[in-house]
């Protein structure tokens, strides 16, 4: 039989990491401050999607889970993204809010791990983002109850055209089962890729009065 896989030695894959590090003393004091400035630089080197996160969730008893979503705004209180409260993953936030997530920017040898607590954003701010959504992806969040099985792709395209003509107007509403989520970080890791392995890691953790530890890690 023929092997039509090719034939990549994954195990052989690496790359040399040449570009500047992260040093403690070009870092800025306050994590939100150093991630505006990686997510800045990420940006105007055109990574696409750098807002795209890998964003983890648990059980209670511990299974995790990982997707990707989008980060839709960052301020004082945290990082926030959008989507559906009862998904596999608004359940696993509904029965433990602890969550990481995860920024990677190959073209910049960069990754940021966030650790910390999630809660649902107000109604009103999940309005005002609904708001700004074309009205066929306002109600694409109508017609996808997100993670439940359904028996093909022409479900969707049912419940579109159902609620195309329960909406003519484009005067969508918020879905009562669709919103934001804030995470609050108390952890921040900055890891910058560098020759031969021996990589930068600078970890801020809360002091639990306002300030910031900043911690250098092993690579
Ligand atoms: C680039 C990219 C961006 C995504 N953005 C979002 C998002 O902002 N919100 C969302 O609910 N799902 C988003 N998804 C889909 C999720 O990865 C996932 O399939 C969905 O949220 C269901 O996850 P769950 O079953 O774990 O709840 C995105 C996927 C990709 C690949």
């Amino acid at each position: 039989m023929t092997n039509t896989r090719p034939e990549i030695s994954i195990a052989d894959m690496r790359r040399e990491y040449t570009l500047a590090g992260l040093r403690e003393e070009d870092a800025a004091a306050d994590p939100f401050d150093q991630f505006a400035i990686w997510f800045k630089e990420a940006t105007d080197a055109q990574v696409i999607e750098s807002n795209a996160m890998a964003l983890a969730t648990a059980t209670p008893d511990g299974r995790p889970s990982v997707r990707i979503v989008l980060l839709k705004g960052v301020d004082t209180g945290g990082f926030v993204f959008f989507t559906n409260y009862e998904s596999r993953k608004g359940c696993e936030l509904a029965a433990n809010p602890h969550a990481a997530l995860l920024f990677y920017w190959a073209e910049l040898t960069r990754q940021i791990r966030i650790e910390g607590t999630i809660a649902k954003v107000s109604e009103q701010e999940s309005a005002d983002y609904f708001a700004t959504r074309s009205p066929l992806s306002r109600l694409g969040a109508w017609a996808s109850r997100q993670s439940s099985v359904i028996a093909g792709r022409h479900v969707l395209d049912e419940r579109l055209a159902a609620l195309q003509q329960q909406f003519p107007d484009d005067q969508i509403p918020l879905p009562p089962f669709w919103g934001g989520y804030r995470l609050t970080p108390h952890t921040f890791e900055f890891w910058h890729g560098r020759p031969n392995r021996l990589h930068d890691r600078l970890r801020y953790r809360t002091d639990g009065i306002g300030g910031w530890v900043i911690e250098r890690l092993s690579p």
